[in-house]
């Protein structure tokens, strides 16, 4: 059972199909709070880009090229002792008649090996594969050494035949690795209704144009859907996103900064927690044209008018919901204008980020933020989009937990 600190799982993969399901697993892990590792051997580099793993993880990935250089040290023996639960998703037949046998000829067999703690595998190959007694020996030889196996499901493999050998769907693994790690899903926000906003506002110039951001919405899917597995009822108003829908969140399209103050305003009589993280303009224009506006030579200037500061004038309400800002900063310096936002608009937390990175925040998958509160700060260093948001809401969690003890109503 983990007891302290974040509970952290190294990932192997290996060359089979079924390795793209490997990225929802890390993401499904991360969703609950644990820290991904990857390894993977040269064929499955052949079916997912390591930059995959890499990027969504925020570590960089273990490949049999680095285990062979003589100053990457003994990686095998580092990660293992590092980890809480070694996986190995999709396991391949070649990869469990290694592990079955001893063989140590790269760096994930290597680290199995070396590896003291419980060990899952879940199994991918054809179905005639999968039956072959060679397999089935090895599979029974390892779960007598105490291997754990997520049996494969029966269904079309890749190959166009119909039978057992595809690996049991990612949802599944991740419930195995919850079970064996003792973790629980959080359910500290249970009870709460949140609100959370996403991506970019559009405002319109004439029937085709617009002034817009680069804002992807990750961010605030993330939290939605963090803040949903935690046991909120959410709604989600986005702005211009192209991200898959989230189960069991209510979604509401908000195109302009009108549209996004009309949604949250509509919903907000019964919201405890409202998380911001929508890059809403601070102006629109104040004439738009019907139709299109045709070229003309001289120069154009477009009036624009300032926007209702949605976050401002909930925070300026009764209610006592819990409000919370994003921060979106050029420069370090910004961390400082972050403190002054958090007073100046009485909010109860803020998450600074600096955009003036390209690795970071805007449209890409990962983020590093410090939330701010009156009470304190916490960095979270770089990492992805998934966990940024777990961090978030422990912290919100927290800051209400204290709230409850003061005996201020949440
Ligand atoms: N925000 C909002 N309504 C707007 C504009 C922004 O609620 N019309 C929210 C964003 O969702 C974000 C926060 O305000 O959570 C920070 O936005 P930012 O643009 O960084 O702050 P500004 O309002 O521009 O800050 P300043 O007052 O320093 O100009």
């Amino acid at each position: 059972m983990i007891t302290s600190g974040q509970p952290k799982v190294l990932l192997g993969v290996t060359g089979g199909i079924a390795a793209y399901k490997s990225v929802e697993i890390l993401r499904g892990l991360q969703r609950n709070g644990v820290d991904v590792r990857v390894v993977m051997t040269a064929a499955a580099t052949q079916f997912v880009g390591p930059l995959t793993f890499e990027t969504l993880s925020g570590h960089p990935v273990h490949l049999d090229s680095q285990w062979l250089r003589s100053d990457s040290g003994i990686a095998h023996v580092e990660e293992g002792r590092e980890a809480d639960l070694l996986l190995i998703a999709p396991a391949t037949a070649n990869t469990l008649a290694k592990m079955a046998q001893g063989i140590a000829d790269n760096l994930l067999t290597t680290t199995y090996l070396a590896f003291s703690g419980p060990v899952l595998v879940a199994p991918a190959m054809n179905a005639n594969m999968w039956s072959h007694p060679a397999t089935q020996q090895n599979l029974a030889l390892l779960e007598k050494r105490g291997v754990v196996v997520v049996q494969p499901d029966e269904g079309e493999l890749a190959c166009g035949v119909y039978g057992a050998g595809r690996m049991a769907e990612p949802d599944g693994i991740v419930a195995e690795v919850k079970l064996r790690l003792q973790v629980e899903s959080k359910s500290d926000l249970r009870g709460l209704r949140v609100l959370v906003t996403a991506g970019g506002t559009q405002e319109p110039i004439d029937a085709v144009r617009y002034i817009g951001n680069r804002s992807s919405g990750k961010m605030g899917f993330s939290l939605a859907r963090a803040a949903h597995d935690r046991g909120a009822e959410v709604d989600l108003v986005h702005s211009n996103v192209k991200l898959p829908k989230v189960p069991g969140v209510r979604q509401v399209e908000a195109s302009t900064a009108d549209d996004v103050y009309r949604e949250v305003m509509a919903r907000l009589p019964e919201v405890d927690v409202l998380i911001m993280a929508a890059a809403v303009a601070d102006y629109r224009v104040g004439r738009n044209v019907d139709g299109k506006m045709a070229k003309k030579r001289e120069r154009l200037t477009i009036q624009l008018e300032p926007t209702a500061d949605v976050l401002c004038e909930v925070a300026a309400l009764e209610g006592g919901r819990f409000v919370v800002g994003f921060a979106a900063e050029f420069g370090l310096e910004g961390l400082e204008r972050a403190r002054g936002k958090l007073e100046r608009k009485n909010l109860d937390m803020i998450v600074f980020n600096d955009i003036s990175r390209s690795d970071i925040g805007f449209n890409v998958d990962e983020n590093e933020v410090v939330i701010l509160t009156p009470d304190g700060e916490v960095e979270v260093a770089r990492t992805g989009k998934e966990v940024v948001a777990e961090r978030i809401l422990d912290e919100v969690a927290r800051a209400l937990r204290r709230r409850r003890k003061a005996g201020v109503p949440a």
